[in-house]
């Protein structure tokens, strides 16, 4: 099997999540619905492991954070205070041949996207032609057509953050014509005016079809965060600094949404805010973006898939954001952020509904509104990374091949699979007392169909960690085979050690 390209791993990974039942497209049988996701069999399993891991890390291993579980409808109010109904929007713009919409801003990024590949090349180019006394610092500052991109590069990026900060559609339109952007689609430039397009999902409440009725699915979490937190507080009796914790459904009507559950329309955030005294929240602000990075860490993904991106460009409420960027197969990307919220959102809702929204310090006989440290990660997108990062093709020394899920054994859909060698000899009846000794602590799978290998295979591509073979020694002295997912080792144990081998391996530190 040839290392697969760049271009084609995205589609073997979600081919591979189809066929081994992690993700199915929503209503298939109707020819799908754009940008919405089933998690299957295997799915749910490797996305409730990760909500738990990311819960307990949060809520249990802090004991000054707590829970919460809103509802996804809100008072309308809420999204006037937060600023979402006023500033949720995503340019658009539409090409008039293809009749394909696209995000305005998204389509310059591409741009800016293939001018950076044009001097890539011009540098591996050059690299090639001098060879050991290639000194690249001074290539890209020398060479006179490099320059010129990296020039260019720079003036759109500045032109177009102006003109999002400053709401400025018609410069945005300007940048896309000087610059000959055309449709991917249809290649024209035949583009019509952008526009302000708000992501938020609207219903009614009741029966009545009236603009009074007008309700909103929630674009983000953090909200019902916000307007429980007195309560959470009192009833708590929590003293800042304290976070509380929620995950859910968020709902955005995305322009584009492309790159599987990379970008959806109906998803689901792992929110935490922090609320602190005021003034201390560039501290605390570092120590949860130090806190998250080792969360993703600890989980044993190598290094080069993570990089940190500071942010030019602030959401309309945050005085300071780092992105936690993750690389998917097709490129680096957002998978976490964190921001520093300041009283943003607890001022707005005080303001709004007319509660007071503050916090007595009686350690410095003074009240206030708590700042806010917020660390909100797309769960799908945690699974897209975790999926994709473990997807791994393997030619093995017999020439045979392999498709292996090196998901970390913590968040692995099943932890064990138990095998009878034979469907004969008592061998499942042994087989189904160790599986009923290792289910209640274990997800274990137990399977009695096809040969070793097959059953090996299945197990590899859906990353289940270890693999237990009963065989006819095993009725005699009690031992197993246990085959481990990654070295593909096998030893032969006492099946008493099952449990503390497999709960070894499962660690977190
Ligand atoms: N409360 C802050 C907030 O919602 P955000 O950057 O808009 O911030 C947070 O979203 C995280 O939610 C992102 O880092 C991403 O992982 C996830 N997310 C946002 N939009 C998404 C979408 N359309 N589909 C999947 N995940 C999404």
């Amino acid at each position: 099997m040839g290392k697969a390209t760049k271009d084609d791993l995205f589609k073997k990974i979600i081919a591979h999540a189809k066929e081994y039942g992690f993700i199915f497209q929503s209503s298939e049988i109707y020819d799908g619905l754009s940008a919405a996701y089933d998690y299957g069999q295997f799915g749910v399993e490797l996305k409730n492991n990760i909500k738990e891991y990311w819960w307990k890390s949060m809520v249990q291993y802090h004991e000054n954070i707590v829970g919460l579980d809103s509802a996804i409808f809100m008072h309308p109010s809420t999204w006037k205070a937060s600023g979402h109904l006023d500033a949720f929007n995503d340019p658009m713009i539409d090409n008039k041949d293809s009749k394909k919409r696209y995000r305005a801003d998204e389509l310059i990024e591409d741009h800016l996207a293939k001018l950076q590949g044009k001097i890539d090349k011009e540098t591996k180019k050059a690299a090639k032609r001098f060879g050991d006394n290639f000194n690249e610092e001074q290539f890209k500052t020398t060479h006179p057509r490099v320059l010129k991109y990296s020039g260019k590069i720079q003036s759109i990026k500045a032109r177009m953050i102006k003109a999002l900060e400053n709401d400025q559609l018609d410069e945005l339109k300007n940048i896309i014509e000087e610059e000959n952007i055309t449709c991917p689609v249809s290649g024209s430039a035949n583009w019509t005016d952008v526009r302000q397009f708000n992501l938020m999902f609207s219903t009614e409440l009741g029966s009545t079809v009236d603009d009074n009725n007008k309700i909103y699915l929630r674009p983000e979490t953090a909200q019902g965060i916000f307007v429980n937190y007195l309560n959470v507080q009192k009833s708590g009796r929590m003293k800042l600094p304290f976070g509380i914790a929620q995950i859910g459904k968020a709902f955005r009507n995305e322009i584009v949404a492309r790159q599987f559950i990379f970008r959806m329309r109906e998803f689901e955030q792992m929110e935490m805010q922090f609320f602190v005294r005021p003034g201390t929240e560039m501290d605390w602000f570092e120590y949860w973006k130090d806190e998250r990075i080792k969360w993703h860490k600890t989980l044993g993904i190598e290094d080069k898939y993570y990089q940190l991106y500071k942010h030019e460009k602030l959401a309309h409420y945050a005085n300071a954001a780092y992105d936690i960027e993750f690389k998917f197969p097709f490129g680096f990307k957002e998978l976490e952020g964190i921001h520093s919220r300041t009283d943003f959102d607890l001022s707005a809702h005080q303001k709004h509904s007319g509660k007071k929204l503050q916090y007595y310090d009686s350690e410095n006989d003074e009240s206030y509104v708590p700042y806010v440290v917020e660390t909100s990660i797309g769960l799908d997108r945690m699974f897209l990374a975790v999926l994709s990062s473990a997807y791994k093709e393997e030619k093995l020394e017999d020439d045979s091949e392999r498709i292996v899920l090196n998901i970390p054994p913590i968040l692995a859909p099943y932890k064990a699979a138990v095998f009878p060698l034979t469907k004969k000899d008592n061998l499942p009846q042994k087989a189904r007392e160790i599986m009923d000794q290792l289910k209640y602590q274990f997800n274990c799978q137990y399977e009695e169909k096809d040969t070793i290998g097959k059953r090996y295979r299945r197990h590899d591509a859906i990353g289940t960690p270890y693999c237990i073979t009963v065989d006819h020694q095993t009725l005699e002295d009690n031992t197993v085979t246990i085959r481990e997912r990654d070295s593909m080792k096998q030893d032969r144990i006492p099946i008493v050690k099952l449990e503390s081998i497999i709960k070894k391996r499962l660690s977190i530190h």
